[in-house]
């Protein structure tokens, strides 16, 4: 039994997900006359009380062009030292937007409102303008955590006070809403862009939504093309989106309870140094200075575990949809069972 807890991307579509994908209505995108797509936009749009919602094929693509439209070349983005876009995008929003990064050392991913107003630039035509605030949630290196509402309600105000725009990397935000009880209009009627994605806690095999205002929205259209992300008969995998959002939101709080066991397991293990607090689906940890993650992630691997490093001494576990219960029993075992010491 291999068990793979490197991402929540890793899932395969089930019997249901395939059948429904199977079954849909599919036209060409590029000329919007795909019903699926349609539909699967205007859910998603309705859902975040957004005029508009455009599917991409990836997170990466839309945060892209969610950097894109918010900024002009020689700006800057305020986000956390943690953030996807800055950490795993390739360096795009540099080679894509040609902005730069204020990083802010946020705690777990996040930051407050305090923090945005000191890394706003003055306006002083020595300093990069600073055009845009970006936040994730969850956060991903951050350990799966999620934000604090009341203070993305404060950095709101700031960028309003300031005219900066506010993008929600919202890849694993199903996972923060379920978490949190939260809902997804709260989010819609904060920020000007959010990017969420099916692909991970939802189980599809591919695909991404950014959600905005209308103007916007026809902006991204461009952008989108642009970035080579028009396609043709893609309902088949909007229909994999509109099965998920369906059926695969609620359930993700057995993969929240799952990580949370894995923490409880990890924590009685002497070589563990720190586990971040686990609220969703992530487990982030770190060896003590004497054991060898090397030796660590290979102990695992030869049980058929696998796992995977974050850099900077950090290790991943991510529990997702097709991490069984009997999956997790063994794994529970053999943390309780192994010697993880490397002599
Ligand atoms: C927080 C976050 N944002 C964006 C992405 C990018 O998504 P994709 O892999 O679909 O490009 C990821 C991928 O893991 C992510 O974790």
């Amino acid at each position: 039994m291999k068990i793979d807890l490197r991402s929540d991307t890793v899932t395969k579509p089930s019997q249901g997900m395939l059948e429904a994908m199977m079954l849909a209505e599919v036209g060409d995108d590029v000329f919007r006359e795909d019903a699926t797509v349609l539909q699967l936009e205007k859910k998603l749009a309705d859902m975040f009380g957004k005029d508009s919602a455009l599917f991409f094929p990836s997170g990466t693509m839309a945060n892209q062009t969610a950097v894109k439209l918010h900024t002009n070349p020689g700006e800057q983005v305020i986000c956390d030292k943690y953030a996807h876009i800055y950490n795993y995008e390739s360096g795009g929003v540099a080679f894509n937007s040609g902005v730069s990064c204020k990083l802010v050392d946020g705690n777990k991913g996040m930051f407050t409102a305090q923090q945005v107003i000191e890394a706003i630039n003055p306006s002083d035509y020595w300093y990069a303008k600073t055009s845009l605030v970006e936040i994730e949630n969850t956060t991903n290196k951050g350990g799966g955590a999620c934000w604090d509402f009341e203070e993305i309600l404060k950095i709101k105000k700031v960028c309003d006070e300031h005219e900066l725009g506010f993008h929600l990397d919202g890849a694993r935000l199903w996972n923060a809403l379920v978490a949190k009880n939260e809902a997804p209009k709260d989010y819609g009627a904060i920020f000007d862009t959010i990017s969420v994605c099916l692909s991970k806690g939802l189980g599809c095999p591919i695909g991404s939504v950014l959600i905005g205002d209308a103007h916007t929205m026809g902006q991204a259209m461009r952008i989108r093309k642009i970035f080579g992300g028009n396609m043709r008969q893609v309902g088949y995998l909007a229909a994999a989106g509109l099965y998920a959002l369906d059926n695969h939101i609620e359930r993700l709080v057995e993969d929240h309870k799952k990580a949370k066991e894995i923490g409880e397991a990890l924590e009685k293990l002497s070589v563990i140094k720190i586990i971040e607090p686990i609220e969703t689906n992530i487990v982030i940890f770190e060896l003590n200075n004497d054991v060898d993650e090397a030796t660590f992630k290979q102990r695992l691997a030869n049980k058929d575990i696998h796992i995977i490093g974050m850099g900077g001494g950090k290790l991943r576990m991510v529990t997702h949809l097709d991490y069984t219960d009997a999956m997790h029993d063994k794994l529970v075992q053999v943390l309780k069972n192994s010697n993880f010491t490397s002599n």
